[in-house]
């Protein structure tokens, strides 16, 4: 049988959620390894995971175990690193949260973590989510405000791409945002930074997050969406992808119906993405390998999901095979 990634092959890369523990756990690695050649980590190369504390010295403690294990299992298993995430406002260490120091101070400790992954990692990990979820959701504010946008001011996006661009010239990197697909002033927002970032040589790819429904938003604005970016030149990268069956019907269980109305959706998405031009084609990741793994838990989302490619069982689903029949 064709995998995912065989179907995608020459083409573009096929991208899984992943974490350092499931790696070790024999029938995620066999599913990992059989249908992706590339891993992104769910929570494992984000600042707050990484950056454990500050030092006497006032040198960042790292601790880099997850992401060696993870950059070794790419390298063994021949699959591409997309890292995630250098910058978001919900992974920030509580180091970073209590920093008693200036606000010089505090940008100098994020040069010098940027620094420091990307100079670890370098030509291990191809690219980056530099800053993740910058933009606000309210039309009339441009940027979110977060303790990195407080403490190092309105050009504290550019300044993250400046650090990693001196840092590692030949990664590349990426801004990463959620709802681009519907919500139009937003993307005009997140596009216009992106041309600021891009006049300046500072960014290589964009990626649109791809927590979507089964029937929202239509497949004509993902379509347009997706043509904006294009316009842009830029390396496109379909996010975190999942689809949601359940947000208004409060189902219990997975419907035959729905199972085949998620599958015509992931069709969709993988044709849309198809029909890039091949240079700006990056990849597809889907966040996360199996229904029961899904960060959509009734705790965070208020009731159940089954919104990826493969069910508890490791077994495929009909999304599964239609990501494979489109191609
Ligand atoms: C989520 C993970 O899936 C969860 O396990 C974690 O508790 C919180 O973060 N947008 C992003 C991702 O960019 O990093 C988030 O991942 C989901 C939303």
């Amino acid at each position: 049988d064709v995998t995912l990634k065989q179907a995608a092959e020459n083409n573009f890369l096929v991208g899984v959620a992943v974490s350092a523990a499931r790696t070790q756990i024999a029938a995620y690695d066999e599913v990992y390894k059989r249908e992706f050649n590339s891993i992104t980590a769910e929570n494992d190369m984000k600042m707050a995971s990484v950056f454990t504390g500050i030092d006497g010295s006032g040198n960042i403690i790292y601790d880099w175990s997850k992401v060696d294990a993870l950059i070794n299992y790419a390298e063994t298993n021949g699959m591409n690193v997309h890292g995630h995430t250098l910058i978001w406002h919900r992974s920030v260490p509580e180091a970073l949260e209590n920093f008693a120091g200036t606000d010089q101070e505090f940008e100098d400790l994020i040069g010098q973590y940027i620094n420091a992954v990307l100079t670890r990692y370098k030509g291990k990990i191809n690219s980056w989510d530099v800053v993740n979820e910058a933009i606000d959701d309210d039309p009339a504010v441009q940027w979110r405000n977060t303790l990195f946008l407080q403490r190092m001011g309105e050009n504290y996006v550019q300044k993250c791409f400046e650090f990693a661009r001196a840092a590692d010239p030949d990664v590349k990197l990426f801004y990463n945002d959620y709802n681009m697909t519907f919500d139009a002033t937003k993307r005009g927002k997140v596009l216009m930074m992106v041309d600021n970032l891009k006049a300046n040589n500072l960014i290589d790819g964009v990626g649109y997050q791809m927590h979507i429904d089964y029937n929202f938003p239509s497949r004509q604005e993902i379509q347009d969406a997706t043509d904006e970016l294009v316009a842009k030149d830029v390396l496109i990268h379909f996010a975190e992808l999942d689809v949601k069956v359940n947000a208004v019907d409060d189902l219990t269980e997975f419907t035959a119906e729905r199972s085949m109305a998620q599958a015509a959706r992931v069709a969709e998405i993988v044709e849309i993405f198809n029909a890039i031009p091949q240079a700006q084609k990056y990849a597809i990741t889907l966040w996360g390998l199996k229904d029961d793994d899904t960060w959509l838990i009734p705790e965070n989302n208020g009731r159940p999901e089954w919104p990826l490619l493969f069910d508890a069982s490791f077994e495929k689903k009909e999304a599964y095979f239609s990501f494979i029949k489109v191609l």
